[in-house]
């Protein structure tokens, strides 16, 4: 078990955990999960065990991703090597809508359990307001009823209108909402109005897919704080009491990309940056 030292508002705190996020499912949610998309075959099952050693305690992938067999054998390697136990990690994975409904998705839940190799899932979204996706919602109820998942929520749900039309009829409220947001996308009309919801926010592509992390304005803010444009750009998402998932399958960006926990960005450096869109 990793130690990490928290840094919070110029308070020493020394946490045996990654901080996280109470969902109204009453289950926390680690502020930093590993990003898996575009990531296959034998480097995602290494990046996976990479993350797990290095201290991430949060996985995030998707059905539509075609890696989740692969992600499972690396979470598998990860416990084998005893980086980490099955009840301390968080596991994100989404069902995509189109084609889906309620019985379909359940079945989905059922494959992803499968090829995951594990026994229940954290967490399940809806991959985008696609389709019939209230119909899908149904089938992520089911699995809560049936112990399969813990909670569930959105995923590109940037619109009132969306996040309405499922919050007001479901049954279980969604605990998150996986939407974009990093410095060249704030992201905050969604990001509002889910809190005022009560839901979560995860942002997605934090390094604009990799395209911030070489940006000028994040790149000097890193200078003045001994840390990368990429720290820079993921810490300002906990800044913002959001949960972030960088996707690397390089364990010296992966390592990087979690030491975000020793530094704290001024209330005028996160201005700038939230000025960058
Ligand atoms: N719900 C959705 O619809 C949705 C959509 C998009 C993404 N996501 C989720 O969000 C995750 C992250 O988003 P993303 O994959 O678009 O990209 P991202 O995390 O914004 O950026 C990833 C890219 O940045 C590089 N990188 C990572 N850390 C770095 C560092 N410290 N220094 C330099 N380069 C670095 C990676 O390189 P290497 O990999 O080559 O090391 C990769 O090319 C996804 O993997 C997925 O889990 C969800
Ligand atoms: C699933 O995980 C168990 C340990 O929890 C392991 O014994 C088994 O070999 C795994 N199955 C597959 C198909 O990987
Ligand atoms: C700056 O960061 C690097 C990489 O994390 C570290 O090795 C170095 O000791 C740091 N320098 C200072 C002055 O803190």
């Amino acid at each position: 078990m990793k130690v990490l030292v928290l840094l919070a508002v110029g308070l020493a705190v020394v946490s045996a955990k990654v901080p996280g996020i109470k969902l109204h499912t009453g289950y926390e949610m680690p502020v930093i999960g590993l990003g898996t998309w575009q990531a296959t075959g034998q480097s995602v099952r290494q990046a996976v065990k990479d993350a797990l050693e290095i201290g991430y305690t949060h996985i995030d992938t998707a059905e539509v991703y075609k890696n989740e067999k692969e992600v499972g054998e690396g979470i598998h390697d990860a416990f084998a090597a005893g980086f980490i136990k099955r009840e301390d990690l968080f596991i994100t994975t989404k069902v995509w809508p189109q084609g889906s409904n309620r019985q379909k998705a359940l079945a989905t839940i059922h494959h992803s359990l499968q090829q995951l190799n594990v026994s229940y899932l954290d967490l399940v979204l809806i991959h985008a307001p696609l389709e019939d996706y209230a119909n899908t919602w149904k089938g992520l109820e089911d699995a809560v009823d049936q112990k399969l998942v813990r909670s569930i929520g959105i995923s590109n749900f940037d619109h009132r209108g969306d996040i309405d039309h499922v919050f007001n009829s479901a049954r279980i409220k969604p605990a998150v909402n996986q939407i974009n947001i990093h410095p060249t996308l704030n992201n905050d009309d969604a990001v509002t109005y889910s809190n005022q919801k009560g839901i979560a926010i995860t942002g997605y592509s934090p390094l604009g897919t990799g395209g911030l992390v070489k940006n000028p304005t994040l790149v000097a803010i890193g200078k003045k704080h001994n840390k990368s444009a990429a720290q820079v750009a993921l810490r300002w998402q906990i800044e913002r009491h959001l949960i972030t998932i960088p996707k690397s399958v390089t364990k010296k960006y992966i390592k990087e990309d979690f030491e975000i926990f020793d530094f704290t960005l001024t209330q005028e450096e996160i201005q700038t940056i939230h000025n960058m869109h």
